[in-house]
């Protein structure tokens, strides 16, 4: 799952990517692989237990940890004087959170991505495509049934949306 999401990506134009709910951070080291040496990763996580043990996993310069919600991405970017995203990644369980949160950070996440950055998502079920289809004039998924549990990734180049 996480060399599918990681394979199209255009590692060479990425310098700021956002990853929400890294949690151990089995995408986020494998992102910073591919990444840029004068890239930025910052990721987004509500758990602090998740958030002290990225710190301390992990001593990349590239690679910044802020403890808060994707909500929140704007401000957070901010504060990192960092410009638009190029990329945002995210495993957040959208099928779980309140319609008006799920909504709030993908309306948040337009704002937050340039407009020929690209939102990367995947779940473990579908159900965030009808969320991703009101504000992406078009998606491209994809299924790995390599993984325990199988899931889906959907991503979408924003340019050309009508969010
Ligand atoms: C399904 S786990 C994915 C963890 C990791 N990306 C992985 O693939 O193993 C979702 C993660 O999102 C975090 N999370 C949940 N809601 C969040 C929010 N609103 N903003 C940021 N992180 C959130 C959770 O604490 C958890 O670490």
């Amino acid at each position: 799952m996480v060399r599918r999401m990681l394979a199209p990506l255009d590692w060479h134009r990425i310098r700021v990517l956002v990853e929400y709910g890294p949690g151990t951070g089995r995408f986020t080291f494998e992102a910073l692989k591919r990444m840029r040496s004068d890239a930025a990763l910052v990721a987004i996580e509500t758990g602090q237990g998740f958030v002290e043990a990225l710190r301390s996993r992990c001593d990349d310069p590239r690679l910044i940890v802020v403890r808060g919600t994707a909500q929140d991405v704007n401000r957070n970017l901010a504060e990192q004087g960092l410009g638009e995203a190029d990329c945002i990644l995210t495993g957040l369980p959208f099928p779980t959170l309140e319609a008006q949160e799920a909504d709030a950070i993908i309306r948040e996440s337009i704002r937050a991505i340039s407009s020929s950055g690209v939102l990367a998502a995947y779940q473990m079920r579908s159900a965030i495509r009808p969320l991703l289809k009101r504000y992406f004039a078009s998606l491209r998924s994809s299924y790995e049934w390599w993984n325990v549990p199988p899931a889906t990734s959907t991503g979408r180049a924003v340019s050309g949306t009508d969010p």
